[in-house]
């Protein structure tokens, strides 16, 4: 269980002690007659006053102090999500009972990226009542911050390196076993192809496996696409592509951000994380369009595009993956545009060859608020990857169907056996929303999460 201080729960936007608390009250348009009619003359004056409606979004303040939320009566992250930055700093707390994925909504919408640059403010802060559970809370939340942070972080400090520091202290923090192929090592385990991605940047590539749990519990291996910057490599982004490509290790972000989570929670299964990091950079040794990559697989890829590298880290990674026979691989990566273009940037595009995990998956997004859209592994569009000189090419010729065809490169490298989820994320709020600042985030994480509790939990 994760034992949280003081300044954890502040930087999560929570309250442990009854400081001075102001109180709040949700609202739906509906409720708002009844309060009227329970209001004195001088509060429903200032209502009027301050035009609250109830809807979502309106607040208003009474005359004793405390406040009404307008609110649409939905459960959702967007109902609390605005309060910590909308309300005056303080400590707050509300005069009936909220659910715990509001509270979650509170923390998320408390999050600022001040490693550069001071916050403007501290966040309002919310004193949970005994009903809700804290620990799952702060867990979900403290899960959510620590993805955000590692993609906020520009490639200067999040190289391959920084990466691994990251996952060694996670590792270090739950008793986990970690172990890092670096550089030409990667040669000598038959991963040519996150070593050809990676090897022209100063920072080497590597592979680094995390492992937790008791060994007895079912293996879950959890997979993020680690490229720290995306430059195209030799078929180089334009610029205004390239502009946000330190997100491109948005999948390892979410990986260890899953990974924490299962941790701080305990989930009795037996965890492992990989994450292939790399940057794809240009220099003399880059690798090339038309070269032949060796993967560990033993399948030779002809490369077509070498800014179609993510699919490339995650094939060694994925035969890695199956040679331990998980009951489930789940891989996240900020993978093609393609899927931007189906599913825009604020839903998570889901493959999987199993419809009936794919509906549990669904299910748990929703409940979660954390929304996933199945996109199709049609293997009839597997021609597209069909190479005169290799085994694959690693992009299609064609862009149509690019989020699919990059799914079904990377099904080659997944056992029939071996049921695998595989997310093609944005990792970046390109607008902010209530609970979703701009900048980078968790997509995913938490409907993953939700799946896996049910399936494996023992409560
Ligand atoms: N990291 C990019 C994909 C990406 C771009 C994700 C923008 C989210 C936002 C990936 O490595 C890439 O460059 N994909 C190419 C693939 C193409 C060359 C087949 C793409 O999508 O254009
Ligand atoms: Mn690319
Ligand atoms: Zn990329």
């Amino acid at each position: 269980m994760q034992n949280y201080d003081e300044n954890d729960s502040v930087a999560a936007g929570f309250a442990r002690h009854d400081e001075d608390t102001t109180d709040l009250t949700l609202v739906t348009s509906g409720q708002i007659e009844a309060h009227l009619k329970n209001a004195g003359a001088e509060d429903r004056a200032w209502l009027t006053r301050q035009n609250f409606n109830a809807r979502k979004g309106d607040l208003a303040w009474l005359a004793d102090g405390s406040a009404l939320v307008g609110w649409d009566g939905k459960d959702d992250l967007a109902a609390l999500g605005h309060l910590p930055m909308r309300l005056p700093e303080g400590c707050y707390k509300f005069t009936h009972s909220i659910t715990n994925l509001q509270a979650i909504g509170w923390g998320l919408g408390a999050y600022q990226f001040d490693r550069y640059k001071d916050a403007t403010r501290t966040p309002a802060r919310l004193l949970l009542a005994g009903e809700n559970d804290l620990v799952e809370v702060m867990n979900k939340v403290c899960a959510t911050l620590l993805t955000r942070d590692l993609i906020n972080t520009p490639s200067q400090d999040m190289a391959p390196s920084h990466l691994e520091a990251e996952a060694t202290a996670l590792a270090e923090r739950f008793g986990a076993q970690i172990d890092v192929t670096t550089g030409e090592e990667l040669l000598d385990r038959e991963c040519g192809a996150i070593h050809a991605v990676g090897r022209a940047a100063a920072d080497q590539p590597r592979l680094i496996d995390l492992t937790w749990g008791d060994a007895k519990h079912p293996k879950i291996t959890v997979i993020g696409k680690g490229v720290t910057f995306d430059s195209g490599g030799l078929n180089i982004k334009p610029g205004a592509s390239m502009r946000q490509m330190k997100k491109d290790m948005g999948g390892a972000a979410i990986a260890m951000g899953l990974s924490y989570l299962i941790m701080a929670q305990n989930l009795p299964i037996r965890l492992r994380m990989l994450l292939p990091a790399a940057e794809n950079a240009i220099a003399g040794n880059a690798f090339r369009p038309g070269d032949i990559l060796h993967t560990h697989k033993g399948l030779t890829v002809e490369i077509d595009n070498t800014d179609a590298e993510g699919r490339l880290l995650l094939c060694d990674a994925l035969s890695i993956a199956c040679e331990d026979s998980p009951e489930l691989i789940i891989d996240y990566a900020t993978l093609t545009g393609a899927a931007r273009v189906a599913v825009g940037t604020e839903i998570a595009a889901m493959f999987c060859k199993d419809p009936e995990l794919a509906a549990a998956v669904s299910a748990a997004a929703n409940v979660t608020d954390d929304p996933v859209w199945p996109l199709p592994l049609h293997d009839d569009y597997t021609y597209m990857l069909s190479s005169k000189v290799a085994d694959l090419v690693n992009s299609a010729t064609s862009g149509f169907a690019g989020a699919s065809t990059a799914a079904l490169f990377l099904k080659h490298f997944v056992n029939d056996d071996v049921p695998w989820l595989h997310f093609d994320v944005m990792a970046f709020n390109t607008r902010a929303r209530p609970a979703r600042p701009e900048g980078g985030e968790a997509m995913a994480l938490r409907a993953v999460y939700q799946y896996l509790e049910q399936r494996y939990g023992d409560t």
